[in-house]
């Protein structure tokens, strides 16, 4: 036999492309003016100039023709659309909660939550900040507390779970502040700013066990929960045999609400909700999603918008959907690790997180390695990937100085149906380019630094 067998068998795509979206390449000079006109911050790029877009995973999904074929069954009716009605009927189906309120995205339904439950000088436990959710709770004059397991900070430590809640540092802050000052803890699945790691099932009935002691609610951020439920099937034990969808619901049992982007497992390009259990919390919720978002039976959303991700929740749970759509993410992880370049580990379940701490380890914290590989990675190919370091970390709300995050890393962020193995390779093939370069590499100073939310806008120059 000429050629070895392999050594296991392949997954592919559970799909086929039926449209394509022709991508523009661009000279490097080109790349080096647009970065520099765009302040060396990829958010402020123009996506005609990136080649494969993988600053986000967040609305950026490629909807199946069935979604698709049911935007043209978008009820735009003001009041009770038949969409909102099969929406409902799906989150109740997939999730598992008694009462939904859409909102026009994840941030939405986090404002909304946050104002009805935090007030001046409460504490907000979590595992892990992630930025909209922290500023939500900030501007409803809570603090945040991060709770999550020391591991979640070492890029290196291979533990399974890293989205775990100490419960330790959760019990700790109860006796420190009361429970009396604590509205909610807020639990992430996947952790989003940790690398995409996974909250386990035992570590989540823990978390209820305790909350439920102390009369604490437990609020989930959803927005990649199937994600985490493909991890808790792969390395829990007791759930290798269960389906994700099982997991899913049995994930959300354990707590009393949920905040939720669709723009990420529900497969669609906006939309969001709130999902809660309590009547009475729903009906002031109802009646705040008026003021801020729409009509409790739209939330700022179209008829078609509903439609599409009520349908994402019956594509999203499929086994052989969850397992290409972590494969792909493995798969340009697994790359990177054989030529040694620094990334998270275990790798996340939406995103390729590289370490530029390690990698740009002349560059200090101050001089934003993560910002400054991330533009020259845009500059070597016209791959656009995000800051998830100082600049995302922002100012304590309190002392008005910098945080500075033990992760200091660089986001690529896989969207979910959109691109395939071959640009996974150029990728990868670009990253490696740079990290051979690496030594040469010079740091950035910030010239504009919003208030909010800085990451979003903040402009630098070359330091
Ligand atoms: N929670 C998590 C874990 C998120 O990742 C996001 C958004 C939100 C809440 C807010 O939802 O964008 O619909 O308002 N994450 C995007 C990202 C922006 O790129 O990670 P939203």
């Amino acid at each position: 036999m000429p050629y070895p067998k392999p050594t296991r068998r392949s997954w592919a795509e559970p799909f086929k492309i039926k449209v394509v979206e022709p991508l523009k390449t661009t000279t490097r000079q080109h790349r080096v003016e647009a970065i520099k006109e765009a302040g060396y911050n990829t958010f402020l790029l123009r996506s005609d100039d990136v080649y494969i877009d993988l600053l986000t995973d967040s609305g950026t999904n490629a909807m199946s023709d069935y979604q698709w074929a049911g935007m043209m069954l978008g009820d735009e009716a003001y009041a009770g659309s038949k969409n909102f009605y099969y929406l409902e009927a799906n989150m109740r189906k997939y999730y598992g909660y008694k009462y939904l309120v859409p909102t026009h995205q994840g941030r939405g339904a986090e404002h909304i939550i946050s104002q009805i439950l935090i007030k001046q000088g409460d504490y907000i436990p979590g595992n892990m900040y992630f930025t909209t959710t922290r500023e939500h709770q900030e501007r409803a004059g809570g603090t945040f507390v991060d709770v999550i397991i020391d591991e979640a900070h070492d890029p290196e430590s291979t533990y399974p779970f890293k989205g775990n809640v100490d419960l330790q540092k959760l019990e700790d802050l109860i006796k420190k502040v009361g429970a009396r000052k604590i509205p909610y803890i807020s639990v992430a699945a996947t952790v989003n700013m940790a690398g995409g790691q996974p909250i386990s099932m035992g570590n989540m009935k823990e978390i209820r066990k305790l909350t439920a002691r102390h009369g604490i609610r437990i609020i989930l951020d959803a927005t990649r929960a199937v994600e985490n439920a493909y991890f808790i099937r792969t390395r829990e034990k007791g759930y290798e045999k269960k389906s994700i969808a099982a997991i899913l619901k049995e994930l959300c049992s354990y707590t009393d609400g949920a905040t939720m982007s669709g723009k990420k497992d529900l497969l669609v390009n906006i939309g969001g909700f709130l999902a809660i259990n309590d009547k009475d919390l729903f009906d002031e919720a109802r009646n705040m999603v008026v003021v801020f978002e729409g009509l409790h039976t739209y939330g700022g959303l179209a008829g078609r918008d509903m439609e599409a991700m009520a349908r994402g929740m019956e594509e999203m749970t499929k086994e052989d959907y969850v397992r290409s759509r972590i494969g792909q993410v493995e798969y340009l992880g697994q790359k990177l690790l054989d030529w040694e370049i620094p990334i998270v580990k275990p790798i996340g379940g939406h995103a390729v997180f590289l370490d530029a701490k390690k990698i740009l380890e002349h560059i200090p914290q101050e001089k934003f390695p993560a910002q400054t590989l991330a533009s020259e990675i845009y500059v070597d190919s016209g791959v656009r990937t995000m800051e998830r370091g100082i600049v995302s970390a922002g100012r304590d709300s309190k002392t008005g100085e910098n945080r500075h995050p033990k992760l200091e890393l660089v986001r690529v962020t896989i969207p979910r149906r959109v691109y395939t193995q071959a640009h996974m390779d150029v990728t990868a093939e670009s990253i490696l380019e740079v990290y051979e370069s690496r030594k040469k590499i010079r740091g950035l100073e910030m010239v504009y630094e919003p208030k909010h939310l800085r990451f979003f806008q903040a402009r630098f120059d070359k330091a």
